[in-house]
């Protein structure tokens, strides 16, 4: 056995510090539940929304990206804190409308539109985001001069760089308008917004700010400019350790604002559209420990749980790392194997991790295992391949 400390930072996955009253609330609801379950800390989840909200320059609206999470009770929450909502389906127009959100406090943002899909969200009063010129050009063939914003591919304007899950802006991605297509909509008037993604999980403010500078060169193309949208993207550390700096990117983003306001003479509305970071450290993914493995040079810990239900890494198997908390008799086991180990799913599907090569401590038969960080992208991609059950959540 070795000393966390001496090895933690070293590996992928780490011991997820697991607070008190989180783990007497995981042990209460674990006497009555078999399967595995998901449970969040909301306070959490209200001090990233807060964070947000209190980004210091005004007009602004922070989106919550529903792909992240799209649980009603997570929705609920940031509603209360003062949160809007980012949608990119018709499904999850239809969730948000459902928990309450109205038209002007939604976000449409998507690629590939039907007629339909169009028409449902100008009727919905969402603000929309277009992907190609010819998705603007069907836009104004059904609603005339109805505004509307473009997703704007800024790649030729910055050195882009792949962010975790790929490239988002540049030559290699599919999405938005080129540097071209947007030129030749110079004078429209019907576009009153702009919107960038610039990537996921970054915590390169400078990259941000660089994006976001590039994507302010193209306001004097648009005459009736209401917003910047600049998306997502903000970084978890996986091991915890180091959280997005937010005191420099209000501050930075806020200045930045201001500058470009004053350059078209009339406030821009800043839009944001944070997923991952509002509520994956609130989340843990609690499993059962069924089997362990041991092999010569490698541990397998097998749980009564399934990739499906905890689908992170099945999506992003190269990235997702979770931090891992193993709780034995009521007490958080601390000491770690120094022997890699990989945590499986229970099924025959040869994919089915949960984690893969991470120093954990040794695990027993009747254990929890609770995943860290657990809180964006794991239910809200649950798939039914192979069967399992959608995990309950629960809120502390
Ligand atoms: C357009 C857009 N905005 C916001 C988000 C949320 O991103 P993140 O979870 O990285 O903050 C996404 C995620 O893919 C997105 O595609």
């Amino acid at each position: 056995m070795v000393k966390e400390e001496m090895i933690a930072t070293a590996i992928p996955g780490s011991l997820l510090q697991l607070e008190n009253r989180m783990l007497k609330k995981i042990l209460e609801i674990s006497e009555n539940e078999r399967g595995p379950f998901y449970v969040y800390r909301q306070e959490d989840i209200r001090e990233q929304c807060r964070k947000f909200l209190q980004i210091p320059y005004y007009p602004k609206s922070i989106h919550f990206a529903t792909m992240a999470n799209i649980n009603p009770d997570f929705l609920r929450i940031i509603r209360e804190e003062g949160m809007h909502v980012f949608v990119n389906s018709i499904p999850h127009l239809r969730a948000v409308q459902q928990a309450g959100f109205q038209g002007d406090e939604i976000v449409f943002t998507a690629s590939a539109m039907d007629e339909d899909s169009m028409g449902i969200v100008h009727e919905s009063g969402a603000s929309l985001n277009l992907d190609s010129i010819s998705q603007l050009r069907t836009w104004k063939r059904l609603f005339g001069d109805a505004p509307v914003g473009i997703r704007c591919n800024i790649g030729q304007l910055v050195d882009a760089q792949a962010t975790h899950a790929g490239y988002f802006i540049g030559k290699e991605s599919r999405l938005g308008f080129s540097g071209e297509e947007i030129r030749s909509l110079q004078g429209d008037r019907g576009i009153n917004g702009l919107h960038i993604y610039v990537g996921t999980d970054i915590q390169n403010i400078d990259y941000f700010l660089t994006c976001y500078r590039a994507l302010g060169t193209l306001l004097p193309y648009f005459p009736k400019l209401e917003y910047l949208n600049f998306g997502g993207g903000f970084g978890i550390d996986e091991s915890g350790r180091d959280a997005f700096p937010m005191a420099a990117y209000s501050r930075r983003v806020s200045q930045l604002m201001k500058e470009l306001s004053q350059k078209v003479g009339h406030p821009l509305r800043l839009v944001l559209e944070p997923g991952r970071i509002i509520g994956g450290k609130a989340g843990h993914f609690v499993s059962r420990v069924t089997d362990v493995k041991e092999r010569p040079d490698r541990t397998f810990i097998g749980v009564n749980a399934s990739s499906v239900q905890f689908p992170r890494p099945l999506f992003y198997p190269d990235i997702a790392r979770h931090p891992v908390a193993i709780v034995r008799q009521g007490k958080q086991v601390r000491n770690i194997s120094d022997i890699s180990t990989s945590v499986y799913g229970c099924s025959t599907y040869s994919r089915d991790f949960l984690l893969r090569d991470a120093r954990l401590p040794a695990a027993e038969i009747g254990d929890l295992l609770i995943l860290g960080n657990a809180g964006s992208y794991c239910t809200s991609a649950f798939t039914d391949f192979l069967g399992f059950s959608k995990p309950k959540e629960y809120f502390l």
